[in-house]
């Protein structure tokens, strides 16, 4: 049983990649909430690299008492497709090696570690997805009564107005398993999606890559050399060596530390289909020209703005 927190208690589901390793780091670091899980999933890389780079992660700051699990390798309804190297890295994390540790996963698989600790945290649990969502649909598969033990759901994902970043409108987490987004999306818990839409607005650059490689706390120094990587592969998207900052992005609104204010509550589906728009997240924004207005009876916010950048809020905590 685990201890309870006063801190709010957050399971974490990711693909890690780089920017799920700052975002990791983030969450470390974020004193309004702790970590109490994490799950892996394949996408930037396999769930089990996922697993060993978190593990890696976690053993640099000291915190291997945080359980890892690893998740589903396949998506719903087709097999891994082998991630993402262009962006991340044959290894997830642009090829930094980091120091080898005796952690290892829990043998309990990503959806039932979810299952177990919304039971044990009932109602206070917060889950924050950045990866594709495959484990959070299986988990909605064994257990439908789920959604009612889960205080909110913050997911990285999607595009509203912005175009797609593996397709013309499909973005990589929902591309990689549309079918389990469909899924999460249409659960009734209190979902916030955090699409392409604002985090390709928020952008590390030179001088912070710079102040990550400078830092005394080894995990700062270890993303800051994984973001070297990352730069290069944003050069095309920016016109300049920096990179968008996701994951990071919809942890830091999970946390409560960025405030959405262009975030209305509509209705979203997924397109599953076969067709071009496969993996589209089609947000129903009709009505919302003279600023936010909620749908009755939505439940997923889609966020468009926020009170501010990300980038100095995340270096000041990955430095601290
Ligand atoms: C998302 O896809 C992955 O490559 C990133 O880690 C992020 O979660 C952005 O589309
Ligand atoms: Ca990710």
């Amino acid at each position: 049983m685990t201890e309870p927190t006063s801190r709010r208690p957050v399971y974490l589901d990711c693909d890690t990649g780089i920017d799920d390793a700052l975002a990791i780091a983030y969450l470390l670091a974020s004193p309004e909430i702790e970590l109490v899980g994490i799950g892996t999933v394949s996408g930037n890389v396999s769930a089990a690299q996922a697993a060993d780079n978190t593990l890696r992660i976690l053993a640099l700051a000291g915190r291997g008492d945080i359980p890892v699990a690893v998740g589903s390798h396949d998506a719903l309804a087709r097999a891994f497709d082998g991630g993402a190297e262009h962006v991340h890295g044959g290894n997830g994390i642009g090829g930094v090696e980091l120091p080898d540790t005796d952690l290892t996963p829990i043998a309990e698989s990503a959806p039932e570690f979810l299952i177990r600790l919304a039971e044990e945290h009932a109602g206070r649990l917060e889950v924050i997805t950045i990866g594709p969502v495959t484990n959070i649909a299986l988990a909605l598969r064994l257990d439908q009564s789920l959604p009612g033990r889960v205080a909110a759901v913050t997911a990285m994902g999607g595009a509203a107005f912005a175009s797609g970043n593996v397709t013309p409108v499909a973005e990589a987490n929902i591309w990689n398993d549309p079918e389990a987004a469909a899924v999460m999306l249409s659960a009734p818990w209190p979902l916030t999606l955090v699409p392409l839409d604002v985090t390709v607005e928020n952008t590390f650059e030179e001088e912070h890559l710079a102040g990550l490689l400078a830092a005394e706390k080894p995990l700062a120094r270890a993303v800051g050399a994984m973001l070297g990587y990352y730069f290069d592969f944003y050069v095309d998207l920016y016109g300049r060596r920096a990179s968008a900052l996701h994951d990071p992005l919809a942890a830091a609104i999970a946390v409560g530390a960025i405030l959405p204010t262009n975030a209305p509550l509509v209705d979203v589906v997924v397109d599953a289909t076969a067709g071009p728009a496969r993996g589209q997240t089609i947000c129903d924004l009709r009505g919302q020209r003279l600023g936010p207005v909620d749908q009755p009876g939505a439940h997923i916010r889609v966020v468009l703005g926020t009170d501010r950048p990300l980038d100095a809020h995340l270096l000041e905590r990955l430095l601290a």
